[in-house]
Order: structure tokens, then C-alpha cells, then sequence
């Protein structure tokens, strides 16, 4: 499933919108190397790249939302954490035996976490920002 980046996933916010769109592409690049069979070492090589970048992602937002208080930055943190949590036990799982985690549906699982992230949380927080704008 090839997730297509547009305008609803805006924030306004430059960096994040960067951040994002580079994790559209990272995760349609992941879902391609899927379908075409790549080597076990390159999708792990993909996926540790991925959680890297997400990780990177997440504390820009976390360190936005604390600079502006934010009242759901908890809820918010533990959702980024979840995520994290989830891609790292299936690398490791990975690691002991690829067999263990058949790849077919890792692509939609991440696509799908991605969207939903963005739409339900993420847009909610550059709302709050900017009615809530933090002095530099
Ligand atoms: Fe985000
Ligand atoms: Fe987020």
C-alpha cells in the first residue's frame, strides 16, 4: 500500500512538514522493497533507518511541545512511544529469526500508523500552537 503525501497532511510548521513528508517517503520506499523481495539485511537495514528517523522526528515535536506546555503532551509522547516500542521488538524479533515476523503487512501497519498519527495528533498540537504562540 503506497501512501500518498497531500495537502491535509499539513502542519505549517516547516521542519515538521519536512520530517513527515521524509517519512512518507522512507515508509513507500520500505513498502516497494517489500513487494520486490529485497535481501532480509536490507529490509532490516530499511527499518532500523526508519526507527532512527521517527525517533529523530519525535523529539522535535516533543521539545515544540514542551516549549508551549502543552496540555495533551503526555498522551501525545506515549503514543510516539508506543510506535517506537513496537518497530523496535519487531527488529529485534527480526534479529533472532526473520521468520518470526513475516514482512507482508509491516508496510500498511507503519503507512496506516503514520496517517492516522498525523491526522488525529499531530494537527491538533500545530492548531493548538498556533493559538497558543510561544515567544521565542
Ligand atoms: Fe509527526
Ligand atoms: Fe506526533
Amino acid at each position: 500500500m503506497r501512501i500518498q503525501w497531500g495537502e491535509q497532511f499539513i502542519t505549517g510548521h516547516g521542519l515538521v512538514d519536512h520530517q513527515h513528508e521524509a517519512l512518507f517517503a522512507a515508509i513507500n520506499e520500505f513498502d516497494l522493497a517489500l513487494e520486490a523481495g529485497l535481501a532480509p539485511q536490507r529490509m532490516d537495514e530499511m527499518l532500523a533507518f526508519l526507527e532512527r528517523y521517527a525517533r529523530e522526528h519525535f523529539v522535535t515535536e516533543e521539545f515544540l511541545m514542551v516549549r508551549a506546555d502543552y496540555p495533551s503532551l503526555a498522551l501525545h509522547k506515549t503514543e510516539h512511544e508506543r510506535l517506537l516500542l513496537r518497530v523496535k521488538f519487531i527488529r529485534e524479533l527480526r534479529d533472532q529469526d526473520p521468520s518470526l515476523v513475516p514482512p507482508e503487512g509491516l508496510g500498511k501497519f507503519l503507512g496506516d500508523w503514520l496517517t492516522n498519527h498525523i491526522l488525529t495528533w499531530d494537527l491538533a498540537v500545530f492548531e493548538y500552537l498556533k493559538e497558543h504562540p510561544v515567544e521565542a
